[in-house]
């Protein structure tokens, strides 16, 4: 299948990384069409170990041209540090190729993400306070700086003045916070356009020729189904789209083109972040999961909440993904508990809802109504066929294929490369 959109179907750090690198050895073209560097995908290729924020993982096969889109949001001083990174440790990133649509993330975004949550207090969403809130806040009011404005220093410098007057009333007015200064601003990111210029291009008409071309596509999105702005456990979301139709729109692709779209969902659940969460587990089980599971952010180190495998959730997100095929990653961490639970619907405020529930209310006063299924504790994690997997195993796999309704193609039995078990479908 030529287009894949590759999703995550839960809170966000599903595997996602992983599951694109693997993709990616036969991909000719793998993007990012949403989000910036709140994103943290893993991909260990034997003793080393690589944190891609912004630059899609399919950068380290040479074949791939990475590609950032015009719905992402581009910090350029990350961007510029992870590609010299990736150059130090012998990856090539002048593949790379970005969108001059895509926004820019100034100073400013991320001054106000910071105090913007700290007014919220109690409230707060819990972000990555890199500035991706405020940044799309700008591009929906249309006051955002463009990847191609920093071609042209004159509308630079103009649209940076008007938004600095802008932010700085809002900073000092609302915020009691100092003002910026925009000349070091200006400075600074007049300066990216030096070393961004080779690789910014029209990524809609790359992508184009591409698919007309016969070749392998991949979108790779970021957190997931449950942080997405629209479809997500709203305010508790991120601000952009990580759902599948975001990708068309984050990239200047046509919806028609996309052949197959990949959920990626741990064997169990996770979230970094406030908010929500039906089967949070607060006992020792959760403890577990965290140390076993080294569930702390790839970005910020924070501790992610844990619970079991939430498949009202999952099969929201098939049916607002569109889900073709699911990608299960992490069952090896689930070897170490003898039970396993499964939440298969809600009871909330006298009622049962079997679907994802739409209303915040609902969804705070959640209890999970589980089906156990026993465990295999054996180490799985030297399998690589699905026939050699343990019995319980694969029960675990069928009942959640049964409950969702699309095939899990892929099982993930630990962080490597290698360590995936594939199934024909
Ligand atoms: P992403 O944001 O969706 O790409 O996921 P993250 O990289 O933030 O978090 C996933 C973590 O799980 C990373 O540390 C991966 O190396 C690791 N990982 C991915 N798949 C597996 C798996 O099947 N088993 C184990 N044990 N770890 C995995
Ligand atoms: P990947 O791509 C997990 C969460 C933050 C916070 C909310 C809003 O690695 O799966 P933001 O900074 O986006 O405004 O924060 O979204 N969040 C993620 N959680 N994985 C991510 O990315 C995330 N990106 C944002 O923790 O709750
Ligand atoms: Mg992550």
């Amino acid at each position: 299948m030529p287009t894949t959109v590759l999703i995550g179907a839960q809170w966000g750090d599903e595997g996602k990384g992983k599951v694109t690198d693997h993709l990616s050895e036969s991909a000719d073209v793998v993007v990012r069409y949403q989000g910036g560097n709140n994103a943290g995908h893993t991909i260990v290729v034997g003793d080393e170990r690589f944190a891609l924020t912004l630059i899609p993982s399919g950068v380290l096969y040479p074949q791939v041209t990475p590609v950032i889109g015009n719905g992402c949001v581009i910090d350029p001083n990350v961007l510029v540090t992870e590609m010299a990174e990736l150059d130090s440790r012998g990856i090539d990133p002048t593949r790379l190729r970005i969108s001059g649509n895509a926004h820019l993330i100034m100073p400013y975004h991320r001054k106000l993400d910071a105090v913007l949550e700290r007014f919220l207090g109690q409230q707060q969403i819990g972000t990555t306070k890199r500035g991706i809130g405020p940044a799309y806040m700008d591009k929906y009011s249309r006051q955002g700086i463009r990847v191609q404005d920093l071609f042209d220093p004159k509308i630079f410098r103009q649209k940076l003045d008007i938004a600095i007057k802008d932010k700085n009333k809002i900073l000092t007015k609302v915020y009691n916070s100092l003002p910026i200064d925009a000349e070091p601003i200006a400075e600074e990111y007049l300066d990216y356009a030096d070393s961004l210029r080779d690789y910014v291009t029209d990524t809609s008409l790359l992508l184009w020729r591409a698919q007309q071309a016969g070749k392998k596509v991949i979108f790779e999105g970021a957190q997931g189904t449950l942080l997405d702005i629209d479809h997500g456990t709203y305010p508790f979301v991120t601000s952009s789209n990580p759902t599948a139709g975001g990708a068309p729109i984050g990239s200047g692709i046509g919806p028609k083109t996309i052949d197959k779209v990949l959920g990626v969902a741990k064997a169990y659940i996770t979230r970094v972040g406030t908010g929500p969460f039906p089967t949070e587990l607060h006992d020792d089980v959760g403890n577990r999961m965290v140390d076993l599971g080294g569930e702390f952010g790839t970005v910020t180190g924070r501790r992610r909440r844990c619970g079991w495998l939430d498949l009202v959730a999952l099969r929201y997100a098939v049916r607002v993904n569109g889900l073709t095929e699911l990608a299960m990653t992490k069952l090896d961490i689930l070897s170490h508990f003898d039970m396993l639970k499964v939440a298969v619907a809600y009871d909330s405020l006298g009622e049962r809802f079997e679907e994802f529930p739409r209303q915040q209310r609902v969804l705070y006063n959640c209890h999970p109504v589980y089906e156990e299924l026993p465990g295999w504790s054996t180490d799985i994690s030297d399998v690589r066929n699905y026939g050699d997997l343990p019995k319980e195993a694969r029960s675990y796999i069928e009942y959640v294929e049964e409950t969702i309704g699309i095939p899990v193609t892929m099982i993930g039995v630990g962080p490597a490369r290698d360590a995936t078990v594939l199934r024909a479908t």
